[in-house]
């Protein structure tokens, strides 16, 4: 028998047409900001959730996932029940790399970001048969969940690893490593910590190095001014792989948040 639900309605004897396909679940759209005249950094994909994905969406996205609607800012001692550091993960394609990564470093939180559900399932599996509570899981635009719900120096670090190169030119525009995200992932970094960021799209790397050298929130780890050795901490992800197939080169960027600059404080007498 087929492991897959296919997500058709009319497939879908039970589900009426426009009711949401995990109604405990994440929601599609969840900012409501479809309509909002913005470029973005993801293509919205429907894509085929297996059985075993849907059945991780039931049972644990009530417990560890929640929906990037920016109407709040998050607790995040509340939501991970402890206090320990914190590190956004944006686009975690299926999660096999973050799942590692949050099983090598129980004593980091790991917030993993993506609108894409079958992936949003396979990482409740692989926390849920890993045995590990560090991880939660947002669904939506991580643009928002930085613009809205994060609060200022809320974040030990950000990762964002193999993010959609848009290789044609009119797509450029859609890259996420730009002055203005990076300016917006600033904000919620606090001094010390890390931005890291893996391509194997060697133009989007040399953009990168670009863009983050010039930035003056953010210093270069690597003292001569380029790219990262590849970190041994990094697990080969599912794009990695892809990209080494066909020859690619693979560049690590690590970038460290500087301490506010005294023009950054609020006066005063505020
Ligand atoms: C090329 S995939 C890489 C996935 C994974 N990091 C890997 O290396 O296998 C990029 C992922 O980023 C997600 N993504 C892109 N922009 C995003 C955004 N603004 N908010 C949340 N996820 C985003 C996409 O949905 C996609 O799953």
């Amino acid at each position: 028998m087929s492991d897959s639900l296919n997500s058709s309605a009319s497939r879908h004897p039970g589900r009426p047409k426009g009711a949401p396909r995990f109604p405990e679940g994440p929601q599609a759209d969840p900012a409501g900001s479809h309509f909002e005249r913005r470029i973005r950094s993801f293509q919205p994909r429907r894509s085929r959730v297996t059985a075993g994905q849907a059945d991780a969406l039931k049972r644990l996205w009530p417990k560890w996932g929640f929906d990037i609607d920016g109407g709040r800012v998050i607790d995040l001692g509340e939501l991970f029940g402890n206090d320990n550091p914190v590190v956004l993960e944006i686009g975690f394609g299926m999660g096999e790399a973050t799942a590692q990564m949050a099983a090598a470093d129980p004593g980091t939180n790991i917030l993993a970001v993506d609108v894409h559900t079958p992936g949003q399932g396979n990482l409740l599996n692989l926390a849920d048969r890993g045995g590990l509570t560090n991880i939660r899981v947002g669904n939506g635009d991580a643009i928002i969940l930085l613009r809205e719900m994060l609060a200022p120096d809320a974040l030990d670090g950000l990762r964002v690893f193999f993010p959609d190169p848009w290789p044609k030119k009119r797509h450029h525009k859609r890259r996420l490593i730009q002055p203005e995200f990076v300016s917006l992932a600033a904000t919620r970094l606090r001094p010390g910590a890390i931005l890291h960021c893996a391509t194997d799209w060697e133009p989007y790397a040399e953009q990168m190095l670009e863009v983050l050298t010039a930035h003056p929130d953010f210093v270069n780890t690597q003292a001569d001014g380029g790219f990262a050795p590849r970190p041994e901490f990094r697990p080969l992800t599912r794009f990695e792989g892809q990209g080494l197939d066909k020859g690619h080169v693979v560049n690590d960027l690590l970038f460290r948040r500087v301490p506010h600059t005294t023009s950054a404080q609020p006066p005063a007498d505020a």
